[in-house]
């Protein structure tokens, strides 16, 4: 057997184990996992000794060049997006072609493609936005766009130029059921966020951190439990992304209680941020304002403790970077520092999401390894029929690999990081781990110190039709008693 890389004497952690060896290269693949691999002239070494290796992360939920509604801009394109990823130890990433009212999901999928191809710099999947649901777009589109490789798909219960009725996310999530694809829910009730903004605003209270009394708890809680009823009168699995606290939580587990095969993703802002994030002096806070809202300790805690039974399934960063200073489409709007419902929502997050959850989960005992790869990168894959390909280290699996450093104390600070946004809500705090290295496909891509890949490396994906997404066989269905799944 002949290797192109051998990575030596790895503390390899998976989904399930954690074991010591060599891990074979050729081709971008894992082609062996074994003691002592036997290298030839041309193999390239990478001594691992005393250093946890394990999968590149899959970050399954990131907004990355994605049309905003004016003047709200990212700050990230693919370019400088997947940069910031490698840096961090992700290797894939599967950001959003969303749809634009009156306009078809094929159009943004095409529109997607051109601001990926050649900047891309990790692997990439692409999930769908719906915002118009048309006929076409349900009986025709859709359908065909699952059946080559684009098979999940966001629903959102508020924003104005995406937001869905519940008429419109029964017909989402009927196709969902009858082609196979994953249909994930941003879960806020939008006429109470709409009711609170107006008496907040009513009453002079416009600071950045009102964005978070115009969002409350029960405002998740509701459409969390009205998106679960739906998908339960449907008889399909869902995913809830971005679940910030115990009131959501309750719903999940209640739901999960029932039977029902109800998926959930959270994000290191409800584990690492709180709502006096949002209150810092002047117009500071507006740097945290994402929605939902980072909530307090005690949901804090919650969210901690659904990683640790597992009640989530996975941790994404829900990237969304939005400049603080100087940029028309940034969280001042170019200094103007709006009201906070014109705030754009949305914080950085991608290339810190894995040294964060290693270093304040694994290394202080929080969750196992094993838990930590599984909800970075294992479930991710396996959600998003990605998996076997990404998300886990086996033979047959492509070769993204991250060598820890979890010796020296690594101080997060903006000027170090890779994005183009100019700020980071974890700015000052110490971790103890940090990517020594990133492989891609057997490439280095960080290398503890420098960027090492290329725009236009990162392969596009496309995405089987998750097993996640199959409706379990359930004796209380009442789809099957009618027939309706004839
Ligand atoms: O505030 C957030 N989360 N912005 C990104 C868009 C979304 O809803 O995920
Ligand atoms: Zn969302
Ligand atoms: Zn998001």
């Amino acid at each position: 057997m002949s290797f192109d890389l051998i990575v030596r004497r790895a503390q390899v952690a998976t989904a399930a184990d954690l074991f010591l060896c060599d891990i074979g290269i050729a081709g971008g693949r894992i082609t062996a996992l074994g003691e002592r691999l036997q290298a030839d002239a041309h193999t390239r070494e990478i001594d691992a000794a005393g250093r946890f290796v394990t999968p590149g992360g899959v970050d399954a939920h990131c907004h990355l060049d994605q049309p905003m509604l004016p003047p709200a801009r990212l700050a990230d394109d693919f370019e400088t997006g997947t940069r910031s990823a490698a840096c961090g130890g992700t290797t894939t990433v599967i950001p959003f072609a969303a749809q634009q009212k009156g306009h078809s999901v094929q159009a943004a999928v095409e529109d997607y493609h051109r601001r990926a191809d050649g900047k891309a710099s990790v692997d990439y999947a692409f999930h769908l936005i719906v915002s118009d649901p048309t006929p076409t777009v349900l009986h025709e589109e859709l359908p065909a766009l699952i059946e080559q490789g684009y098979t999940s798909f966001k629903i959102y219960m508020t924003y104005d130029d995406m937001k869905l009725d519940d008429r419109q996310l029964l017909e989402l999530l009927e196709v969902a059921r009858r082609h196979g694809a994953m249909a994930m829910i941003h879960a806020e009730n939008t006429d109470a966020i709409a009711f609170l903004t107006e008496r907040l605003l009513g009453a002079g209270k416009t600071a950045p951190r009102f964005h978070g009394l115009s969002r409350p708890s029960p405002v998740e809680r509701e459409a969390t439990h009205r998106a679960i009823t739906l998908a339960e009168l449907v008889d399909v699995p869902i995913l809830i992304v971005h679940v910030s606290g115990a009131e959501a939580v309750e719903q999940i587990r209640w739901a999960r209680g029932k039977g029902l095969n109800v998926q959930a993703e959270t994000c290191p802002q409800y584990l690492f941020l709180t709502q006096d994030d949002m209150a810092l002096e002047g117009f500071l806070g507006a740097r945290c304002v994402c929605s939902p809202p980072p909530r307090d300790k005690a949901n804090q805690q919650v969210i901690w403790d659904g990683l640790v039974d597992g009640l989530f399934s996975i941790v994404s960063s829900d990237h969304a970077p939005f400049n603080y200073d100087g940029d028309s489409g940034g969280k001042r709007l170019g200094g103007k520092e709006p009201a906070f419902p014109y705030i754009p929502n949305g914080i950085p997050g991608i290339e810190t999401r894995l040294p964060l959850l290693f270093s304040e989960g694994v290394l202080a005992g929080r969750i196992s390894l094993q838990q930590f790869v599984a909800l970075t990168a294992t479930n991710a894959a396996r959600l998003y029929g990605l998996y076997p390909r990404k998300g886990t280290i086996a033979v047959g699996s492509d070769a993204d690999l991250v060598i820890w450093n979890t010796g020296t104390p690594h101080t997060i600070r903006n000027e170090t990081l890779h994005h183009a946004a100019d700020y980071t809500p974890y700015e000052g705090m110490e971790l103890q781990a940090w990517p020594a290295m990133t492989l891609l496909r057997g490439e280095t891509v960080w290398d503890g110190e420098h960027f090492l890949g290329r725009a236009g490396a990162g392969r596009f994906l496309r995405c089987d039709k998750p097993e996640a997404a199959r409706p379990r066989p359930r004796q209380t269905s009442w789809r099957r008693w009618e027939g309706l799944d004839e």
